[in-house]
């Protein structure tokens, strides 16, 4: 069965595509070769910025992915810097369409990263918004949060939206220097809320690990249902 990670965050900018830079190394090192995907990618007006880091990082540990171009990792590119609902007019978009290039990818690599835009509710068409992707690819989500003042409170929020949404995940927080009162005003909170708590960049080989355990018992209990 396909091993699919969806890449998602409380917010924009929150470090989606540096968090699934690191992870193709730990993935890597782990002896799996690594794919990775971005759907959709607003803001492209030349070379889609995301995509094409996904993609180089990617190719330095799987020179299989060579034969693909970056329109292979990036198949809706839209100009205008907004949710995909926006940038892409309304227009009602055929997830057949993603699956057929996930199928590409997936063919040169054992485990593929999927990178979504913005957060868990942007919408994507009238019908769906990114939080219908990660269900659509049976993937298990990792959500990345953020470690600034506020943090507790998106963090549950798009927790809470998973759960509500039974989608398997695992999350972690991104921590850059500059959070320094993070330790005082929010992660006491997360220590008494939670048993473990895994920090993007110190824990990220314990993260892939997770999400590879995840998506064992995932698929197994799929199988088990079919
Ligand atoms: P979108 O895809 O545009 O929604 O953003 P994103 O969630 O993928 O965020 P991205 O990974 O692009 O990170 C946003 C910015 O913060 C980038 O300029 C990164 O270089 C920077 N950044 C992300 N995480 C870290 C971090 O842990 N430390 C530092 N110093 N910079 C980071
Ligand atoms: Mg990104």
């Amino acid at each position: 069965m396909s091993k699919r990670i969806f890449v998602s965050a409380t917010n924009t900018n929150i470090g989606k595509t540096y968090t699934s830079t690191l992870l193709v190394g730990a993935l890597s090192r782990m002896g799996l070769r690594v794919g990775v995907y971005k759907p959709i990618e607003t803001g492209v007006t030349a070379i889609a910025p995301d995509g094409n880091t996904l993609f180089q990082a990617a190719l330095s540990f799987n020179p299989e992915l060579a034969s693909l171009t970056l329109n292979d990792i990036v198949t809706l590119q839209l100009p205008l810097p907004a949710a995909p609902f926006i940038a892409n007019e309304g227009k009602k978009i055929d997830l057949s369409f993603f699956d057929a290039a996930l199928a590409k990818i997936e063919a040169l690599c054992d485990v593929v990263i999927i990178e979504g835009a913005g957060g868990l509710m942007v919408p994507i068409d009238d019908d769906r918004m990114m939080i219908d992707l990660p269900r659509h690819f049976h993937a298990v989500t990792l959500l990345v949060t953020h470690c600034n003042l506020g943090c507790i409170n998106d963090t549950l929020l798009s927790i809470n939206a998973l759960e509500t949404a039974a989608l398997p995940y695992v999350w972690g927080l991104n921590c850059r220097s500059e959070d320094t009162d993070f330790e005082i005003v929010s992660l006491p909170y997360f220590n008494h809320r939670f048993e473990n708590i895994y920090r993007i960049e110190k824990d990220i080989d314990a993260i892939a690990k997770a999400l590879l355990d995840t998506i064992s018992s995932t698929n197994e209990e799929r199988l088990c249902n079919t």
